[in-house]
């Protein structure tokens, strides 16, 4: 049976042996997923272990993206403008390929949500790894103009040299007052209870906040927005089922099915 895993450190709660197991059982795919804890400064070793005994493809996750991306042999474009990988497979040449599919996934959910890209202002909150990542494709979708803000300006500035004009790096007092459609959240604020401090007039026009964190509450920022009444609010567990599927379909040349795994993974979080 042909094996994929998740590598990361701690890996005890993640959610993707599930997803692919659903995956894999709904697209009629033989394989075997697992969560292998790599430890800190063994990454590569773990990785060379799991091809050895037969290993085809994995996922990475925190802290070992820009890991992968150093080990890759090959990098796909979205790789690149992501700086991580988060995708691995072993092409026809035998080469070590590192994909990203987070970004990806983050704007095949919004679409699931309803939101079309094309022409919109969006306001992008944080300037790590997962803002990065979901940038190319946010402006592959057509969107009009991209604010990254961060608390630490500098941050934002470094990502921005990377894309084309249409993104504008600033601090959060100093966004633009622009109409902007959607905001995500892509800080890590969540998780101490927090949210980016910015003004409330910036939500005036959005039609969607986005958190990419998950819990089984709304985060802080979600509740934020939905208290100054803007009208949907989501939060990132349709990116990670979003992203997985995407890197389903690198591996086994299937695309899984989203919303029945979501649907799942909600239940199972409101227990
Ligand atoms: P990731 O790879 O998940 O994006 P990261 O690289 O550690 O994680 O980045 C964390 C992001 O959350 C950063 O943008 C960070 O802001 P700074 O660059 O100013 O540190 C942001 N962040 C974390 N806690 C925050 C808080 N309480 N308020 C605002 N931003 C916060």
């Amino acid at each position: 049976m042909d094996r994929y895993a998740v590598f990361g450190n701690p890996i005890g709660h993640s959610k993707s042996p599930f997803i692919h197991a659903q995956f894999a059982t709904a697209l009629g795919e033989q394989l075997q997923y697992d969560a292998i804890l790599a430890p800190l400064d063994g990454f590569a070793d773990s990785w060379q272990r799991f091809v050895s005994a037969g290993g085809k493809g994995g996922n990475v996750t925190v802290p070992f993206k820009e890991q992968a991306y150093q080990l890759a042999e090959r990098l796909s474009d979205r790789a690149k403008q992501a700086g991580a990988v988060n995708t691995l497979y072993i092409d026809s040449a035998g080469k070590l390929c590192g994909d990203n599919t987070d970004g990806i996934g983050l704007v095949a959910d919004l679409k699931r949500l309803g939101v079309n890209l094309a022409d919109i202002n969006v306001l992008l909150l944080g300037a790590g790894g997962a803002s990065r990542g979901a940038i190319g494709p946010l402006l592959d979708a057509g969107v009009r103009q991209l604010v990254l803000a961060n608390r630490t300006v500098t941050k934002a500035q470094a990502i921005a040299t990377h894309f084309d004009q249409r993104v504008e790096a600033r601090a959060y007092a100093d966004i633009p007052g622009r109409d902007y459609q959607l905001v995500i959240n892509a800080t890590s604020a969540g998780l101490n209870g927090e949210r980016p401090d910015i003004s409330a007039a910036h939500l005036e026009h959005c039609q969607l906040a986005y958190d990419m964190l998950y819990g089984s509450a709304n985060t802080p920022f979600l509740q934020w927005a939905k208290e100054q009444g803007v009208p949907l609010q989501a939060d990132g567990l349709g990116m990670l089922v979003a992203q997985a599927a995407e890197a389903f379909y690198i591996w086994r040349g299937k695309r899984p099915e989203i919303a029945p795994v979501l649907k799942l993974l909600k239940q199972q979080l409101a227990q």
